[in-house]
Formats: structure tokens, C-alpha cells, sequence
């Protein structure tokens, strides 16, 4: 009896060991045999191509196998390049002549060393109604932190299993180390393997962090852009165009970007123009008056005006902002006519046709959040259709679905401690289908060499302009708050 039970003692001690050998295998499968960050990502024609990027601690060939086959049958295969970076090899692989609206499956290596199974799907193109899911400033420095973060955009890609691709709006990470995307890739994995991503560049990754963000993903940069702080770049998809800027591009923004997004806006004649960032132009944090948002204000207000933004989506403040459609520095068009319809179960009111643009930073998907600025200037706080703290509450995800001349946008909070969903936010815009190309546009130039006058001047007017807004709206602002 004692040597049966001794040997039942035995067994139990070897099962247990082969489940923690198990797990240990598992673990180590999560970094793909020793292949880590595996991204797709908008590069060029998102109806025929994706940038596709990984990391390796060895140095390796870089060679992706694409298939419309989930088991890899048939799969043709797509070469590319393999840079050194900050201790670990980072390879860029660019897939083209792929078939719009098809399901593709990849697997990322060198000839013998192969990653898991990943997938994304190309852009059905016009006419086709597409969901993305867009959150902001993850900017964890653990790896809990990380997790509850994507436990937040895992309960959106899980109501929305139709997400076409995700846009991360900037701050993926704190200190931006190795450690820290690795945590960022791990955790996201449930999402990256399946749905290409959109990537902005936030200060986190960008300010002082040269060459990181770029390094990530193998993004199809604007001719020009630079890959310093970050990169700037536009993609078709459905019926949208969509303007991913870089806020940290000369401290906010040069001129050639500026440049860049206003011929890439007339260029284009799709119905729906958005545009994404970072630092947000409409904000109530602690950023909200420092020069660099200010200095952005200023300088890209008037720009959205002129190009007929509908929507644009950035972060950084850790806060939520929503506003109505609104001109320049806060001026709300009480002209614009609303319909009410029910969405999704939910009253959704609807701006019809509206003049003006909507502005979102949709909080933070993460853990690190902040206070509503009750310093914030005044025209912002007027704008605004719905400002509010997330602090103690929970992360946000939203949804924006784009289908003909209609769009819908909703923003869940996930609660902290019980982990439910519910809605936060939601409004809808509806135009006509169909947008044009602005014939008499001429093009401007985007090379930093024509416009370092444009440069030099806007540096010296905005410094001057700045110091004006402090001495006549800032400084008499806190002044008041502390009578
Ligand atoms: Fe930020």
C-alpha cells in the first residue's frame, strides 16, 4: 500500500511537472521561437498591400509566407530587409498584389525558423461598409498594466468581430524599452494576429526616443516624411481617407507636413476625410495649455477648416473630450440640423451634414489617467459635447463604422473592477455619398529643403504668438483660480 502510494505520489509529481514544462513551452511559444512583434500595417494600396514586421534577437533572413489558406497550402512567398536596432534585428517585409476584401494568412521567419499563424484582410474597397476599433495611450510600464489594457480592446474586438483594422492613437508604451514592446506585442497579440493596425506616433515613443517608432512597423511613410520622432502617412479604406499626422515632427509640426496633409487631402475624393493623431486639438488635461498643444492648435485648426475634416481622433490627455462640429477655436455650428435614430439598441444622434468638425480623444484604453483641466481654456470647455474623467472608472475602446454616407462612433468604458461594458458615448454623421478631387489644388512642396524659410518663421511667429496667449488667457486664468 505504502509503495502504490508512493508510486500514485510519483505520478501526480510528474503530471505536475509535465503541465509546468507545459506551460513553460507555452510560454516560450509566445515568443514564436524567439520571433517577437509580429505586425501587420497600412503600407501603400490597403487593397493589395500590408507592411509586415517582426523582431529577432539572432540575425536571420526575412521571409514572409503569405496564403488565403489557413493551413498555408499554396502560400507565395515575400522577401525583405533586416536592420539592427537597440539589440534586436527588426525585419520589414512589404506584401503587394494582393486582392482587395480577401483574408489573408502569413507566417513571418527565415526558411526553417517559422512564426505562428497570423492573419489580416484586405480593403473590400468603395461601396463597402467597414468597422474600425480605435483607443489611445495604452503607455504602460508593466506588464499587469499592459494586460488590463488589452483586456479593454480585447472586449471590443470581441463585440466586433467584424473590426476591419485598429488604430492605436499613440503612447503604446512609458519608457519606450525593449522590455516594454515586448509586453505591449505579447499582450495585443490577440488582436495583431488577426487585424492589420493603423499606428500613430505618440510623444512616448517619439520625443527624444529617435527612430523607434519607425524601427516597429513597416509603414508606408508620405514621400518626405522623416523617420525620427515618428512618421506621418494616409490610407485609403471603404469609403474613408484617412491622415495619420505626427505630432512630434518638429515640436508639434513642420511646415512639409503640413503641406503634405493638405495635398493629400484635396487629392483624394473619398466621402469621408479623418484624421489622426496624437496631441489633440480639442483637450481639457494637463497638456492642454503647454507650448506644444497650443502651438499645434494654432497652427492646424485653421488647416482642418480649410480641408473639411469630418472627424479627427487623437490621445495624449488621458481624459475624454468629445465635441460638436465645431470651426476654428471652438466655434459650434448651431446651424446643424440632428436626426435621432436607434443604433445597436442605443438612441444615436446623427449631425447632418455639419459644417464643422468633430473632435475625439477617447480617454485611454489603459491605466494611467487624468483629470479634467478645469483650467482649460474657455472656448475649449464650450465645444465640448462631452468632457469627462475616466479616472476610477475604467479604459475606453470605440468603434466607428463607416458605411456610404454614414458614420457611427461609439465609445464603451470597460469597467475596472467588474470588467462589464457599457456605452460611454455615441454620435453618427450623416452626408451624401461621394466626395471630389480639388481640381484647381496646386501641389504644394514637402521637402524639408523648401520649406526651411516656412520653418524658421513659423518657429520665431509661434514663439511670439505663445507668449502672447500666456500673458492675455493663461496667466489670467490661473491667477483667477487662485483669488
Ligand atoms: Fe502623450
Amino acid at each position: 500500500m505504502k509503495k502504490t502510494g508512493l508510486r500514485f505520489l510519483a505520478v501526480l509529481l510528474v503530471l505536475a511537472m509535465l503541465c509546468a514544462g507545459g506551460t513553460g513551452m507555452a510560454a516560450a511559444a509566445g515568443s514564436d521561437n524567439g520571433i517577437l512583434r509580429i505586425a501587420s500595417v497600412m503600407n501603400g494600396d490597403t487593397e493589395s498591400s500590408r507592411g509586415i514586421s517582426w523582431a529577432t534577437e539572432e540575425k536571420s533572413e526575412s521571409v514572409v509566407l503569405v496564403s488565403q489558406n489557413e493551413d498555408m497550402s499554396g502560400a507565395a512567398e515575400f522577401t525583405g530587409s533586416c536592420e539592427r536596432f537597440q539589440g534586436y534585428y527588426m525585419h520589414k517585409v512589404t506584401l503587394s498584389g494582393l486582392a482587395a476584401g480577401t483574408t489573408y494568412y502569413y507566417t513571418v521567419g527565415d526558411r526553417t525558423n517559422r512564426s505562428r499563424v497570423c492573419s489580416f484582410s484586405t480593403d473590400p474597397g468603395r461601396g463597402e461598409k467597414v468597422r474600425f476599433l480605435a483607443f489611445a495611450d495604452v503607455q504602460a510600464s508593466s506588464e499587469a498594466n499592459f494586460a488590463q489594457a488589452a483586456n479593454v480592446v480585447r472586449t471590443g474586438y470581441e463585440m466586433f468581430p467584424d473590426t476591419a483594422f485598429s488604430v492605436a492613437l499613440g503612447d503604446f508604451v512609458n519608457d519606450c524599452t525593449n522590455e516594454e514592446w515586448n509586453w505591449y506585442f505579447e499582450q495585443f497579440a490577440f488582436l495583431n494576429d488577426y487585424v492589420s493596425m493603423a499606428p500613430v506616433a505618440g510623444n512616448h515613443e517619439g520625443n527624444l526616443k529617435w527612430f523607434w517608432f519607425d524601427s516597429m512597423f513597416n509603414i508606408g511613410k508620405a514621400e518626405n516624411s522623416d523617420s525620427v520622432t515618428g512618421c506621418y502617412y494616409s490610407f485609403d479604406y471603404g469609403d474613408a481617407h484617412i491622415a495619420v499626422l505626427n505630432s512630434n515632427d518638429m515640436y508639434p509640426m513642420s511646415q512639409q507636413q503640413i503641406n503634405w496633409l493638405k495635398n493629400d487631402m484635396n487629392e483624394t475624393d473619398a466621402t469621408w476625410k479623418i484624421v489622426m493623431m496624437h496631441r489633440s486639438l480639442y483637450s481639457a488635461g494637463k497638456h492642454t495649455n503647454k507650448p506644444d498643444s497650443t502651438i499645434m492648435r494654432h497652427m492646424l485648426l485653421p488647416v482642418i477648416d480649410e480641408l473639411d475634416i469630418d472627424l479627427v481622433l487623437g490621445g495624449h490627455e488621458h481624459m475624454y473630450l468629445r465635441t460638436y462640429p465645431v470651426t476654428g477655436e471652438g466655434v459650434v455650428d448651431t446651424d446643424t440640423t440632428y436626426v435621432s435614430e436607434i443604433v445597436d439598441g442605443q438612441e444615436t444622434l446623427f449631425a447632418v451634414s455639419p459644417e464643422g468638425t468633430i473632435h475625439v480623444m477617447p480617454s485611454t484604453a489603459g491605466t494611467k489617467r487624468y483629470s479634467v483641466n478645469e483650467n482649460a481654456l474657455s472656448y475649449i470647455q464650450n465645444a465640448a459635447a462631452k468632457m469627462e474623467s475616466t479616472s476610477g472608472k475604467g479604459g475606453i475602446f470605440t468603434s466607428i463604422s463607416i458605411d456610404g454616407g454614414e458614420l457611427v462612433y461609439q465609445a464603451y468604458l470597460v469597467d475596472d473592477e467588474t470588467g462589464e461594458v457599457s456605452l460611454f458615448d455615441s454620435f453618427g454623421i450623416k452626408k451624401d455619398a461621394g466626395g471630389a478631387v480639388n481640381e484647381d489644388w496646386q501641389e504644394l512642396p514637402t521637402d524639408a529643403e523648401s520649406n526651411f524659410a516656412a520653418n524658421i518663421r513659423n518657429l520665431f511667429y509661434e514663439i511670439l504668438w505663445v507668449l502672447q496667449h500666456y500673458l492675455t488667457e493663461v496667466l489670467p486664468q490661473l491667477i483667477g483660480s487662485l483669488l
